[in-house]
């Protein structure tokens, strides 16, 4: 598979690297992981059997036996529709709980790599360059201001008819960087050869254009 082209996306909360990785693929037609979703996941289902994400031992299994299927952008668990559910903002402090556990990310490497399939992938998420797919193609690291960042998540949850604080989500945001950056397993940080891309005061598109062009260039 490692002739299989991987663009691999990692950068903290809210950066725009679902938004950006979503687009990517469908413009050059490659499969997609949302990798923290599988984090997410292990969080719901370990909340939803009175598991704590403190509990390593108990989560391991959990995060071996997923039974999951990604469907377009459903997220289906044992069965049940949990997409909204796992995007709340609890589900990704307990995602970010269970994801300093050694146990757990082991649990789910060969998973993510499945997803690597002709004609290509683009993978999010915060050790997609690091870990997973050391041999990607194309790495990029993106950032944005904690302060647009916060915005970014206010404005996408009111748009979904969740409430939300601005001050709350600040905090939780940098709670969320601190621990993410912090753990010794697995830190989100930029690799050497990423390509930095702070999108603080760009669009959605103007990122995704500068992605295609790094991979573009990649290729030759
Ligand atoms: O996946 P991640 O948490 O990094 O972020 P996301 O969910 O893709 O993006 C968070 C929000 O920021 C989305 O509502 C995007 O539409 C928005 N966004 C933006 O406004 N400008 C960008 N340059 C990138 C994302
Ligand atoms: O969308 P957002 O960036 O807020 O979060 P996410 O990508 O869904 O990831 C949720 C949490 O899972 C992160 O805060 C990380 O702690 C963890 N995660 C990870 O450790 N490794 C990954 N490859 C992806 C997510």
């Amino acid at each position: 598979s490692s002739n299989i082209p991987v663009i691999a996306i990692d950068g903290p909360t809210a950066s725009g690297k679902g938004t950006v990785a979503q687009q990517v693929a469908k413009r050059l037609g490659y499969h997609y992981l949302d990798s923290g979703a599988l984090y997410r996941l292990v969080g719901l289902a370990s909340f939803k059997r009175g598991i704590s994400t403190a509990s390593e031992s108990d989560l391991i299994p959990i995060a071996k036996n997923l039974n999951v299927i990604f469907q377009e952008d459903r997220v289906i668990l044992d069965g049940e529709d949990v997409s909204d559910q796992i995007r709340q903002e609890e589900m990704g402090k307990r995602a970010s709980e269970v994801a300093v556990h050694t146990g757990v990310r082991q649990a789910l490497v060969a998973r993510q790599q499945a997803f690597r399939q002709k004609p290509g992938l683009v993978a999010d998420g915060r050790d997609m360059a690091s870990v997973i797919f050391t041999d990607a193609v194309t790495k990029v690291f993106l950032t944005a201001s904690a302060e647009a960042r916060a915005d970014r998540r206010y404005k996408q949850l009111i748009a979904k008819g969740f409430s939300a604080n601005i001050d709350v989500l600040l905090q939780d945001l940098r709670d969320r960087d601190a621990r993410d950056a912090n753990r010794s397993q697995s830190p989100l940080k930029a690799v050497e050869g990423a390509h930095h891309l702070d999108t603080t005061s760009m669009t959605i598109e103007e990122a995704v254009n500068q992605v295609l062009k790094w991979h573009q260039a990649s290729q030759n």
